[in-house]
């Protein structure tokens, strides 16, 4: 059992987590710019004014409020507008990702400093720059960058006056933007990502309550644009550079029944058709699945795609998948079950044999080989492992040290369902352990909420110096690295 030669070993962020750099250069808005931050109990909220002038919140999981716009209230802390400053830092930041041994860095862009409303006909010289320095960066440590090309970052404008995805036309503002970025950095980025976690507007089925029919449909037909939009990126892409490997980005499900009871294996294998394999076939195989009208219908959603969008479908199938993962979680279609075992995006039952984190997201390495086999067996593509990792608490020590066992261990036992996987015959190229420098957590808007190998002194109202420090992790990652996934002690 032995990782592949030129395995990718890295890590990966996000944009809108760790950039900050509001409004600079002349960045145009984003949602999480109006986003405060929440816990693990509480949700987030988003402010907003009304058109009556009036000001007020609303939770990131509730229909946002007709005719409002969102807006900065004073007195209040909104983590990502300047989140770990890495706009500024991001010399030092790639320095300390070398420094580990990274192979490639996983990142984003953030479409609105490219294209600040989303509608410009002319691109915002300084954001191009901005990202060509960071790739450059990375070419000078022949560090790989991986390029997500939409991180849960729609420029604002494109959300708020143009109806957001449910609009057929951001498909091709979509387009003017990738096109300019393909072009600009061809030579400095080959591997590209389309949408982070594609899938997961399935996913908030679980979570809004009080989805009216309108909301629901809106759910399939903002997948159904972003999936064109990635077909026909694919397509612009290898016409730009035949070299160029585009890729899917799903958020992971991995569920299990919670019991033997066959209705609850057949509800868990139609929640990975309606939340997973929906997209995932449509992106890799170029149409929808057979069972496309009935997942939409269980939701009571008819709807019709016209032909030409099923035509470039067709034309713009991935090169390979990448996707998150986390932990597991249990379906049943028995009563009175609590759905305690939440994980990232998903609500579930609480599975007896697992333990879970200070977030309650299970800790389930084997649900990492599990799932890896089930794509290598369907897909037959070249799998990356794009994020995975524990966000938990962290303390600092009086000489600044950072003990992180558990994040070590967790890591550990991971990276091991990785080697056992390969094993097994699947074909996985990357691995990059997310929030690989301490970033704003995308669900809670918490600092505290850590998965980085590097700590950031900031803390959850804003407080600190942002000064980087090395947490044990950091060694322990630099020597998997250097021996290539063998030495994880
Ligand atoms: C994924 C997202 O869903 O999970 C990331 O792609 C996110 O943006 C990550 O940060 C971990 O989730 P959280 O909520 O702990 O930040």
């Amino acid at each position: 059992m032995s990782f592949p030669k030129n395995f990718y070993w890295g890590g990966a962020t996000a944009a809108n987590q760790c950039e900050g750099g509001f409004g600079l250069d002349g960045k145009g808005a984003i949602s999480s710019d109006f986003t405060l931050a929440g816990s693990a109990k509480s949700p987030r909220y988003i402010t907003y004014i009304d058109k009556d002038g009036n000001v007020g919140k609303v939770s990131g999981f509730a229909p946002f409020p007709k005719d409002a716009k969102r807006t900065v209230l004073e007195d209040h802390y909104y983590p990502n507008q300047k989140a770990i400053d890495f706009y500024h830092r991001y010399k030092e930041d790639i320095a300390l990702f070398a420094e580990m041994g990274f192979k490639m860095y996983r990142m984003s862009i953030s479409w609105s400093r490219i294209f600040p409303k989303g509608i410009e006909e002319e691109p915002n010289e300084k954001g191009l720059q901005f990202y060509e320095d960071v790739f450059k960066e990375c070419r000078k440590y022949n560090i790989e960058p991986l390029v997500t090309l939409c991180h849960y970052d729609t420029p604002l404008y494109l959300e708020e006056e143009c109806g957001g995805w449910t609009n057929h036309d951001l498909i091709d503002y979509f387009q003017r933007y990738v096109e300019t970025v393909f072009k600009r950095y061809n030579g400095l980025v080959k591997y590209w990502l389309t949408f982070n976690e594609i899938n997961s507007l399935l996913m908030h089925f679980d979570f809004f309550k009080g989805m009216t029919e309108e909301d629901k449909r809106n759910i399939y037909l903002k997948l159904h644009h972003q999936m064109v939009a990635s077909a026909r990126a694919v397509k612009i892409a290898h016409s730009i550079n035949s070299e160029y490997e585009v890729g899917c980005m799903l958020a992971c499900p991995c569920n299990y029944p919670l019991t033997c009871d066959p209705k609850d294996i057949l509800a868990c294998q139609k929640k990975l058709q309606d939340t997973f394999f929906y997209s995932g076939d449509v992106m890799v195989r170029g149409s929808y699945p057979s069972y496309a009208v009935s997942a939409r219908k269980r939701s009571g959603v008819e709807l019709e795609f016209n032909e030409k969008d099923l035509e470039e479908l067709k034309e713009g199938i991935v090169d390979f998948i990448s996707f998150s993962y986390y932990s597991s979680s249990c379906v049943t279609t028995h009563k009175n079950v609590e759905m305690d075992g939440a994980g990232n995006l998903v609500l579930g039952a609480k599975n007896q044999y697992l333990t879970y984190s200070d977030w309650g997201w299970s800790l389930d390495p084997d649900g990492l080989r599990y799932i890896l086999n089930v794509l290598n067996d369907r897909y037959q593509l070249p799998l990356m492992i794009v994020e995975n990792g524990l966000g938990a608490i962290d303390h600092v020590e009086e000489d600044g040290s950072i003990h992180d066992q558990y994040r070590i261990e967790y890591l550990r036992q991971h990276i091991k369902a990785m080697e056992e996987a390969i094993d097994d015959g699947v074909d996985l190229r990357a691995y990059t352990a997310w929030g690989c420098i301490d970033l704003i957590s995308a669900s809670t808007g918490e600092m505290r909420k850590r998965y980085g190998f590097i700590y950031v002194d900031l803390d959850d109202e804003g407080n600190g110096t942002y000064n980087r420090y090395r947490k044990d992790s950091f060694y322990w990652y630099k020597k998997v690295i250097a021996s290539n996934g063998k030495d994880l002690d």
